[in-house]
């Protein structure tokens, strides 16, 4: 599946003059999406306060794009600015996943979007991987990976900023992990942690890092939206017309005038998609049957 509306119109920041050891680094933030958008708001939230909670809608860009934010910030290695002796002491930027593969999979991608190899800036620790280089700024890892590390590293030195990704999902190791945290944010007033939440969780969250200053601001970023045009075509119930037949003509319908663009085709049960993809590639490329969420196992079937 592509993302064609990724790439166009990019604004890039650079970083100020870089550490010795590292290479000039030069983000780029999507405008397209809506974190790219509230980006100076965060900036401005997480240089005053010691946590922050980001509350976006799915696809808004909170996995790929905060890291990016606390590299503009100056945070994590090869940005790092040197300390009143004059030497760089970097840290990093620990991002913590609630799955393995996500770990992996946003390491790729934020290296990617970053124009550096993995492991390099940016790298990944999971049970068993370590794509990581001695220099590297952002570490994307397990929350479970993270809270073992508390027991060797207990002020979790190795980071100057914490991003716990996904914590509305409130597993066991997202629990402990922040309650670990909140424990030793007054021995580390030098960690900045940011907190990604579904809105329903985030005053809870909000409350749970209250500090002097009061709860941790929440940061609400919107969704991104899209056009909707709705149509109607009847069922011709009158003629021999099945489920793919008006599956087909529809989307003969839509492509009329070459429109670009994929199709998803909601089903109401996964017995009803099993054909429908066959015919659907024997008609076209590129649509995708999803089975209605009552069938318990909803995914793509291309
Ligand atoms: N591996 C990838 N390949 C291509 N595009 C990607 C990839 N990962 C993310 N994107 C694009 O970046 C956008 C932002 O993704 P991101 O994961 O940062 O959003 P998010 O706010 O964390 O969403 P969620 O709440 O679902 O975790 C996505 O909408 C998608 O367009
Ligand atoms: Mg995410």
């Amino acid at each position: 599946m592509s993302f064609p509306d990724q790439r166009p119109s990019e604004s890039s920041s650079t970083l100020p003059p870089a550490a010795p050891h590292a290479r000039p680094l030069t983000i780029e933030f999507p405008e397209s999406l809506p974190v790219s958008g509230k980006r100076e708001e965060i900036m401005a939230a997480i240089t005053k306060h010691q946590v922050v909670i980001v509350c976006g809608e799915t696809g808004s860009g909170k996995t790929t794009q905060l890291p990016k934010i606390a590299l503009a910030l100056g945070r994590g290695k090869c940005n790092a600015k040197p300390g009143k002796d004059g030497k760089v002491r970097g840290q990093l930027i620990g991002h913590t996943q609630p799955r393995r593969i996500a770990a992996s999979s946003v390491a790729k991608r934020i290296a990617e979007e970053l124009n550096t190899p993995l492991g390099d800036v940016v790298g990944f620790k999971v049970r068993f991987q370590d794509r990581l280089s001695r220099d590297a700024s952002v570490k994307l890892m397990t929350d479970g990976i993270l809270l073992a590390e508390t027991q060797t590293d207990p002020l979790l030195k190795a980071y100057d900023t914490i991003i716990i990704d996904e914590a509305h999902e409130r597993s066991l190791n997202i629990d402990f992990l922040l309650g670990y945290i909140r424990q030793i944010l007054p021995r580390r007033p030098d960690l900045k942690v940011i907190v990604t939440s579904a809105t329903i969780d985030a005053d809870r969250f909000a409350r749970h890092f209250e500090s002097a200053k009061g709860p941790a601001p929440i940061i609400y970023v919107s969704g991104r939206t899209f056009p909707v045009e709705q149509r109607y075509r009847p069922f011709e119930e009158t003629r021999d017309y099945g489920l793919n037949e008006a599956i087909a003509d529809g989307v003969d319908e839509l492509w009329q005038g070459n429109a670009a663009g994929d199709i998803l085709v909601f089903l109401p049960g996964e017995p009803a998609q099993a054909p429908v993809a066959p015919a659907g590639d024997a008609q076209c490329r590129g649509i995708a049957a999803v089975c209605a969420a009552q069938s318990g196992r909803a995914g793509p079937h291309l």
